[in-house]
């Protein structure tokens, strides 16, 4: 099968990935509403179609803290997605680069920071959770900030993991010991292909910037246990002012929903925000991205710069995430799919698909520049109160 669209990646993704891995990606948590909303709260922006305006010129070029990128899209952090092809985050970061957007590596990727700047020619940005040993904290910022990271996201929706109950029945979790090494192993043997790729030749599997803490205890499980014990729930707008104290690049706190928050974290000194509910991975049934979204930007758009993500599916609606106020937009499950569907190759393409998409649906709204898009351009947001 030949993908077209982002849909086709997820089939192909799904197809590819011992069942564990792909739930992992795919899932969300508990009852998975806010993983369904966030795709139906966004089909629901029905874009105004203009005709008969120049669109023969359309720019995606914009600027975000201070760098210049091909257009407003961003790879956003995912845990383990490394793991979807060989040393993964070496070929997103590879593909990020080529597309001229940011790529943004995760605290719990596969492979550490310091392989992932050998892969890349130029700095990405780094991701942190809020974790207990602060010691670890200042480590890895130190060494984000020696490579070249420009800009920090800052995870703060997840002071505790939310329950992913297809990870649990996959085996990746709740099956810890022998019993749950032997039911994934077997997922990964009826994926030769995987197996051999990322099973056999993508070695080792430690979790890169975890590894250090995690020692000697390298299982997923391991992995799991740490996240529980490590993420620290006791988290305030204080920390952000030590995070400022580590950090001299900027700033991005992800995982705002309210407009309060939006506000705190304008008056704590971050330079953006991402809307973002993980994905739907946290908070099940809470407000889906495209709904918390117009609000925020209402409270702090023009003052900070405001990324979105959450139930991006292809560039029509990263056109309607702008239009909702977004100045950026991170895709997340898209090109974990598409890594996994054919690596570094994919993920181009599947990027080359969003700015096709965007290009369209720009010429079909009569916008021609990104600072174009705004909510001028919603006709109506369906079932909106
Ligand atoms: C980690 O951030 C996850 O959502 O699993």
């Amino acid at each position: 099968m030949k993908a077209a669209s982002v849909i086709d990646y997820r089939e192909l993704a799904r197809a590819r990935l011992p069942k564990f891995l792909f739930e992992y990606i795919d899932g969300g948590s508990y009852a998975e509403v806010t993983l369904r909303r966030n795709i139906t709260d966004l089909e629901a922006v029905a874009l105004r179609q203009r005709v008969l305006r120049d669109v023969s010129k359309i720019d995606l070029t914009t600027t975000l803290f201070g760098q210049n990128f091909s257009m407003p899209v961003a790879l956003a952090p995912i845990g383990l997605a490394g793991m979807n092809a060989r040393r993964g985050e070496r070929q997103a970061v590879r593909a990020a680069e080529k597309a001229g957007i940011p790529f943004i590596l995760s605290t719990v990727s596969a492979c550490p920071l310091a392989e992932v700047a050998k892969a890349a020619a130029k700095p990405f940005w780094f991701q942190l959770y809020m974790i207990r040993d602060r010691g670890f904290m200042k480590d890895l910022l130190a060494e984000a900030a020696a490579i070249g990271c420009p800009t920090l996201v800052f995870t703060v929706d997840m002071p505790v993991p939310g329950s992913r109950y297809r990870d649990y029945r996959s085996g990746l979790a709740g099956a810890p010991g022998l019993m749950g090494s032997l039911r994934r192993m077997g997922q990964a043997i009826l994926h030769p292909r995987w197996a051999w790729d990322v099973g056999i030749c993508g070695r080792p599997h430690a979790l890169g910037n975890v590894a250090p803490v995690l020692g000697k205890n390298t299982g997923l499980e391991d992995f799991f246990a740490w996240m529980r014990n490590n993420f620290e729930p006791n988290v305030g707008w204080h920390d952000i002012e030590w995070i400022r104290s580590q950090w001299k690049g900027s700033i991005v706190i992800k995982g705002i929903l309210d407009r309060q928050d939006a506000r705190l974290a304008l008056e704590a000194g971050a330079d953006g925000i991402v809307v973002s509910n993980h994905g739907g991975r946290q908070l099940d049934g809470t407000l889906s991205s495209a709904r918390a979204l117009p609000p925020i930007a209402d409270e702090v758009g023009g003052r900070m710069t405001i990324l979105a993500d959450g139930g991006i599916r292809s560039g029509l609606d990263v056109v309607r995430m702008l239009a909702l106020g977004a100045n950026g937009v991170m895709l997340g499950r898209a090109w974990a799919y598409a890594l996994a569907a054919g690596g570094e190759k994919a993920i181009t393409h599947m990027l080359g698909l969003m700015r096709a998409e965007m290009n369209v649906a720009m010429a079909l709204t009569g916008t021609t520049r990104i600072a174009e898009i705004n909510p001028s351009i919603i006709h109506e947001i369906r079932g909106a109160a």
